[in-house]
């Protein structure tokens, strides 16, 4: 098997430096239902990634599998439109493959937006989180196996995994578009899927400190926080988590879509203030 080391990651990169005019600043990965806003990227050059050498390709159908580059409120960015999740069969180490191939092309910022299942009863359906901590009890890290020391060192904090800086900015973005009534800050749990959680396990969710339960973005922070990217993670709760429902027993895969599409919208107006406030 071809072993995961820094000329691994950096044929990738090289790939897509030839293909781009220029070397994004900000680099987006837009989860379920965000696609949109890669609709709006000026000057689009579109590459599929089974395009890219290295690359995994994405097996979820709801999801584009392609990278978008060109211009977003005034800045030079790469978004990656569609994600890979651990429950599509990958290893937790191609996982890291996004956040590398950014941090190779010169991002120096990082978008990750995900959709969750919300755990705390103060939250509805189309509500955003910024997220300011996770928990991984999976346990598993996309920087297992030999350290590519190119990127960073074999144990690393994760202090400030969801950048301070970067949080704040989204809060005040959210506070300048009038959107703090459904803006919340708090933990994400990261379960692996992809059956939704028990309602014991959501009750267990929320006794330990998670807000949010979703089955990405924990492995692009850990991949961002050992190659020193500043990251900022979004959530968008398109359900109320199993048992977790207000109104009544309602099972976890019945997304209210209305709620859902004005989450996606909030979440785009956040996403665009920061860009333009970078
Ligand atoms: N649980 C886990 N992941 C999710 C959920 C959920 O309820 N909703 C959207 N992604």
């Amino acid at each position: 098997m071809r072993e995961y080391d820094y000329a691994f990651y950096t044929e990738s990169a090289d790939y897509l430096l030839s293909r781009i005019p220029r070397r994004p600043e900000v680099g987006l990965i837009l989860g379920t239902a965000l696609g949109s806003l890669a609709e709006g990227v000026e000057e689009a050059v579109v590459i599929p990634y089974a395009e890219v050498p290295n690359f995994p390709v994405s097996t979820v159908d709801s999801h584009a599998g392609c990278f978008v580059f060109g211009t977003l409120e005034g800045k030079y960015v790469a978004v990656m439109s569609g994600r890979f999740h651990y429950y599509e069969g990958y290893e937790f180490r191609q996982l890291s493959a996004p956040i590398r191939v950014f941090k190779l092309l010169g991002v120096k910022t990082a978008i990750v937006t995900n959709a969750a299942g919300a755990v705390n009863l103060s939250y509805e359906p189309g509500d955003v989180m910024v997220i300011e901590d996770h928990i991984n009890f999976h346990g598993a890290s996309p920087t297992r196996g030999p350290n590519v020391k190119e990127f960073g060192p074999r144990f690393f904090d994760t202090d400030e995994m969801y950048t301070t800086a970067l949080r704040t900015l989204a809060l005040e973005s959210a506070e300048r578009r009038g959107l703090m009534e459904h803006v919340h800050e708090g933990v994400y749990f990261y379960y692996p899927g992809p059956q939704f959680e028990t309602k014991a396990e959501v009750r267990a969710i929320r006794n330990m400190g998670g807000d949010a339960t979703g089955m990405s973005t924990v492995t692009d922070a850990l991949t961002a926080a050992h190659c020193s990217l500043p990251l900022l993670g979004l959530s968008l709760m398109t359900n109320m988590a199993t048992g977790a429902s207000k109104s009544g027993e309602r099972p976890a895969s019945e997304f209210d879509m209305s709620a859902v599409e004005t989450g996606a919208g909030r979440m785009e107006e956040i996403i665009r203030d920061v860009i333009r406030h970078l």
